[in-house]
């Protein structure tokens, strides 16, 4: 059934405590959960919903008195008790068996341990709850379980007491001194280890930090403490927030359904995001790491202390928090091309997956209107693309009127639950604007475009830019800042003077807010015809559709002093190429190709300028992915996008050659390995270059790859090296097996070693499932089904759309497979086919009997949304 945001009413009752009492056992644990209740001033009715899904009721109380079964309605997933008393006390005692819980929501077992995820609607899955999170109490926990094999006892908030009980068991008793709403609920039985430092906070207060795991990685846990310490110190700095707590915890569990999760002082990890050293863990591991524990830690703030009134303002917390994230890594670099670094990488990451999603089946707003199963809206389009629509805040009112409306926000909110109308109308209220127009960006779906054209006028020394706007069809135009600034001839920017504009003289950069469907914005006093740069810093997620010449990308691309408008232009003169040799690819077959000079010759000058920083000219220099080209195109044909795509990388590596061994040379780290992002930034060009190499390789590029991954100190290279010999097709059994071989206990470079056969397009739908048979892997983790699975029908086009369909078949067979075990994994794979009916006739046929065969079957909630919506539009 679906749910609708407008239908939202508030709880008929409010619960103040919850008392609960576990005895913890894999087949079969006891919960005994005593809330206090009382009836909701603001709402109507005397009904006490309770959510509860796979869990037995033993026994029912309210207030003293035992309750049978004439007493309440009992149904597969609510518990109601009609015509209450006002003040009401229910006890109420459950069975649940979590060793048998493979969908990793609720109470499950990992690796003998016990842990809890919650969020969205897990807590149903431990007792009778209003598992809605409009509904905020103050919780104490009591944990019973036996002691060797659970040493280590842990709940939300402050330990409070803990002892020994008859029979080897033990107990540990937690206090959360804050109301919170029961997704943040948290337990962990475990025999773990953890790193523990005391910590100061700016108003002297010392606080424990800890982070847990498993015996034998605790030389894997030291980034994310210092991860854990910076971003405390950055949100007392940025946005004078502090952490609440005396203690703060983090545990890493190796069966986990996404990222990580930010319950209340106990955040848990998806051990991908916590573990990580230099021998088994790449630059692009460390900087998740940080990301991750800052993006869970700032939750305490934007999601915890203020929190969602319903499912559908998600990106209240999500988006934010997400933004919050990126400012957090961008500012941990520090200089302003690695804030461009970040940026692009947050460009790359929206047109990869979140302009897919928001042009297909399950496009939706930000804030959603609707859903069938709430896990499937933890999506692109919620927390990426709610961040860019936060960013725009900061765009609009600059950083301090950012703060301002932040500010506000506590003030208003802390302790509630809200809606993202409350968040806008801080921002707008703090800061004395008009948001509402802005609105808009929360409740209409799909990606604008915006078509700039421009005139000058040399007599009257006029440059006007033309912007206009388009939604889908019946959306009204968005409230869309424009950053554009312009370049002269020398590559310069010039100084502006926007007619009716009030800004600073002499600024270079100008925010125009477009916010009808169509805008003329004049610049005065411009002595020559300039080049704009439009949308610097990508200030809106939209489509920007501009005729530029190729001259005049090359200027932006030699001189922009936007970075990210820099990069743009380099991909637009790539893309422009890439979809050209596609077509004459699917016209005439792949002989004839050429790539012209221009273009290699822009090429050489960004990767041979060592005036730029390592880290952006690698992203200069790599091509747009075929996910991305494939947008482009009104009919996706996915080999010859590999094709075209294959035959550039195999131009540059060719025609480059010199200059892409210099660079390789050239960017070598030798020493001790450090994360930090120049570092980083030398490895990942240096890394570039060799994959070019080895896109066209002789054998003494063989031999480079091969040194490189026989020298590597740290994984960053030695994984590259790998990957770029596997993914040129070179022989590589003997490399794939020692790197097996040296890694078989790291679980999470198993993850590595099948993720990258898997994305080789050398790897057939018929080598995934010989890899299936290995020893190593299993479904039941979500890491490693999706190391294997995932990376082929996502990062594979050209094998996953093999012209004979195996492959869909394939995907139809894992996601029926993993929906009996994980409905939350399987919806995600599920996912892979929503462009289908953008491929050729003869794909889209495969594809859509794959698709008819699952829909088919009995599925969870999950999957059938996803399949459904796939068919449907
Ligand atoms: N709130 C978590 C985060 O963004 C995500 C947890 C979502 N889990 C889920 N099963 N839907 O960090
Ligand atoms: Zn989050």
């Amino acid at each position: 059934t679906t749910i609708y945001r407008k239908d939202y009413t508030p709880p008929a009752y409010l619960v103040d405590t919850v008392e609960l009492g576990f005895d913890l056992a894999p087949a079969s644990t006891v919960v005994a959960n005593r809330i206090t209740l009382r009836r909701n001033p603001d709402a109507a009715g005397s009904d006490i919903v309770l959510h509860g899904e796979e869990i037995e009721l033993v026994q029912l109380r309210l207030n003293g008195q035992l309750l049978g079964e004439g007493d309440y309605e009992l149904s597969a997933a609510t518990l109601t008790i009609r015509n209450a008393p006002a003040e009401v006390v229910l006890e109420i005692e459950t069975v649940c068996a979590p060793v048998e819980n493979t969908s990793l929501s609720g109470l499950y077992v990992s690796n003998g341990n016990f842990f809890t995820q919650c969020e969205a609607e897990g807590f149903r899955r431990i007792t009778f709850f209003p598992d809605r999170p409009d509904v905020m109490a103050k919780y104490t926990v009591m944990l019973r379980a036996n002691k060797e094999q659970y040493p280590v006892l842990l709940s939300n908030g402050n330990l409070i007491e803990q002892g020994d009980l008859d029979d080897g068991r033990h107990y540990a008793k937690w206090e959360d001194p804050f109301k919170k709403p029961s997704y943040l609920f948290a337990l962990v039985a475990a025999k773990l280890v953890c790193q523990e430092e005391q910590f100061k906070l700016a108003d002297g207060r010392d606080v424990l930090l800890q982070v847990w795991v498993e015996d034998g990685n605790l030389d894997k846990t030291d980034y994310a403490m210092q991860s854990l310490k910076n971003s405390i110190r950055w949100d007392e700095e940025r946005f004078g927030l502090e952490l609440d707590l005396d203690r703060f915890m983090i545990v890493a569990v190796g069966d986990f359904n996404m990222g990580a999760m930010e319950n209340k002082g106990l955040n848990i990890f998806n051990t991908k995001f916590v573990l990580a050293n230099p021998r088994t863990a790449t630059d692009i591991d460390f900087a998740g790491i940080e990301a991750v524990v800052g993006h869970e830690y700032f939750h305490n703030w934007t999601g915890n202390r203020v929190t969602c009134r319903d499912w559908f303002q998600l990106s209240l917390k999500e988006g934010l928090t997400v933004f919050r994230d990126q400012e957090f890594s961008a500012d941990m670099i520090g200089t302003d091309t690695g804030r461009a670094v970040t940026r692009i990488d947050q460009v790359r990451t929206l047109r990869q997956a979140q302009f897919p999603e928001d042009a297909g089946p399950m496009s939706h707003p930000v804030r959603p209107d609707s859903f069938v199963e709430i896990n499937n809206f933890y999506t692109v389009t919620v927390y990426e693309k709610g961040a860019e629509v936060v960013r725009m805040y900061q765009t609009l009112l600059g950083r301090d009127g950012f703060r301002k409306g932040m500010d506000l926000y506590f003030d208003r909110h802390d302790g509630q639950a809200v809606a993202c109308d409350d968040f806008r109308a801080a921002m707008a209220d703090a800061n004395g604007r008009d948001l509402t127009q802005f609105e808009r960006w929360y409740s209409q779906a799909g990606t604008p475009v915006v078509t700039a054209r421009t005139r000058y006028d040399a007599v009257k020394r006029n440059f006007d830019i033309i912007l206009s706007q388009r939604g889908k069809p019946g959306q009204l135009p968005f409230h869309i800042p424009v950053a554009v600034g312009l370049l002269g001839a020398d590559g310069k920017d010039l100084p502006l003077t926007l007619e009716h504009g009030k800004h600073a003289k002499g600024a270079t950069t100008l925010v125009l807010e477009l916010t009808e469907q169509e805008q003329i914005f004049r610049f005065r006093e411009v002595d020559e015809r300039p080049t704009p740069s439009i949308l610097r810093d990508f200030s809106a997620p939209v489509i920007l559709e501009h005729d530029y010449t190729d001259d005049e990308l090359l200027h932006l691309f030699n001189h922009d002093s936007d970075p990210v408008n820099r990069w743009e232009a380099g991909q637009r003169l790539a893309m422009e190429r890439l979809l050209k040799l596609t077509a004459q690819v699917a016209a005439h077959g792949a002989a004839n190709l050429k790539l012209d000079q221009t273009f290699i010759n822009a090429m050489r000058t960004v990767l041979s300028d060592e005036s730029l920083d390592p880290a952006f000219r690698e992203l200069a220099l790599i091509l747009p992915s075929e996910t991305i080209i494939a947008e482009q195109m009104d009919v996706v044909d996915p080999q010859a996008i590999h094709t075209a795509r294959q035959f550039m990388r195999h131009t540059i590596g060719t025609v480059l050659k010199a200059e892409l061994l210099a660079q390789y040379h050239a960017n070598q780290t030798p020493g001790e390995y450090s994360p930090d992002a120049a570092s980083a930034g030398k490895r990942a060009l240096k890394n570039l270059c060799l994959s070019y190499l080895l896109a066209a390789p002789e054998a003494a590029e063989l031999q480079l790859a091969q040194q490189q991954f026989d020298n590597a100190t740290n994984m960053t290279d030695r994984s590259a090296a790998l990957v770029s010999l596997i993914h040129s097709g070179t022989d590589n059994g003997p490399h794939l097996q020692a790197f097996y071989d040296d890694f078989a206990n790291e679980a999470l470079v198993v993850d590595k070693w099948f993720a990258m056969q898997a994305s080789a397009p050398t790897t057939n739908v018929a080598a995934v499932r010989k890899l299936m048979q290995h020893p190593a892997f299993t479904l039941k983790n979500p890491n490693r089904a999706r190391s294997l699975i995932f990376n082929f029908t996502n990062a594979n086009p050209s094998q996953f759309h093999a012209a004979d369909g195996s492959a869909y078949e394939f995907w139809a067979e894992f996601v029926i497979k993993l929906d009996a075990i994980n409905p939350q994994v399987a919806a995600r794979l599920a996912r892979a086919m929503d462009r289908w009916r953008r491929y050729a006739p003869a794909l889209q046929a495969k594809m859509k009997q794959a698709l008819e065969k699952v829909a088919a079957r009995q599925l969870s909630n999950d999957v059938a949304e996803v399949i459904t919506k796939a068919l449907a539009n």
